[in-house]
């Protein structure tokens, strides 16, 4: 094997190992309440507990499994710390409604539900979306799918064809 192989070869490697670390950086999907979905939850605490030891990147989702009539909502801190039935953001109601929220703004997000007494019986529950290390505070998911989806595709056009004899 020639030195030019060997060097276009270990170029392909590189390509190939970036594309993998793309993929393992992927987001992740997040049911909230885990198998219990977004019910009138058993104690004051349960989605605070739910979300405490979780670290949120921007481009995760969070899926709610919603029962019977409630509701899920995007709302602010004040309302948050309040329990203002504001219906905002993300919503859906009926029995196994599944809402998927894509966090793709960095930063505090406060999410209760505004039916009837729900959100002081606890559910309710805040977290803090961390930026990627790139520094973007906002994310364009469908641009960035299409980015990724274009660069994982080259990587391995490029690993073969470097690695064809
Ligand atoms: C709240 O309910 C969950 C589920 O039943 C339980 O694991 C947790 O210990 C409870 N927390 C408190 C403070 O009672
Ligand atoms: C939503 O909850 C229902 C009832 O608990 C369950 O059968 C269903 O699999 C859940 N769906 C998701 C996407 O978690
Ligand atoms: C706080 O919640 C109560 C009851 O829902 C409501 O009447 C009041 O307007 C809210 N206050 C603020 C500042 O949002």
């Amino acid at each position: 094997m020639g030195r030019r192989n060997t060097v276009l070869n270990m170029v392909g490697f590189f390509i190939f190992a970036m594309a993998f670390m793309i993929i393992a950086t992927e987001a992740t999907t997040y049911t909230v309440g885990d198998s219990f979905g977004w019910n009138t939850p058993p104690n004051e605490t349960f989605y605070q507990d739910w979300a405490r030891n979780k670290t949120f990147f921007l481009g995760d989702e969070l899926i709610f499994n919603i029962s019977g009539t409630l509701m899920a909502s995007d709302v602010s801190k004040a309302d948050y710390d309040n329990c203002t039935k504001v219906v905002s953001g993300i919503q859906g109601s009926g029995n196994g409604t599944v809402f998927t929220a894509t966090l793709i703004t960095s930063g505090p997000h406060y999410y209760i539900c505004p039916t009837d007494d729900n959100c002081a019986k606890g559910q309710k529950f805040s977290i803090n979306v961390e930026s990627t290390n790139s520094g973007a505070s906002t994310l364009q998911p469908h641009h960035s799918a299409i980015a990724q989806s274009i660069g994982i595709f080259v990587a391995l056009a490029l690993y073969f064809v470097t690695n064809a004899h």
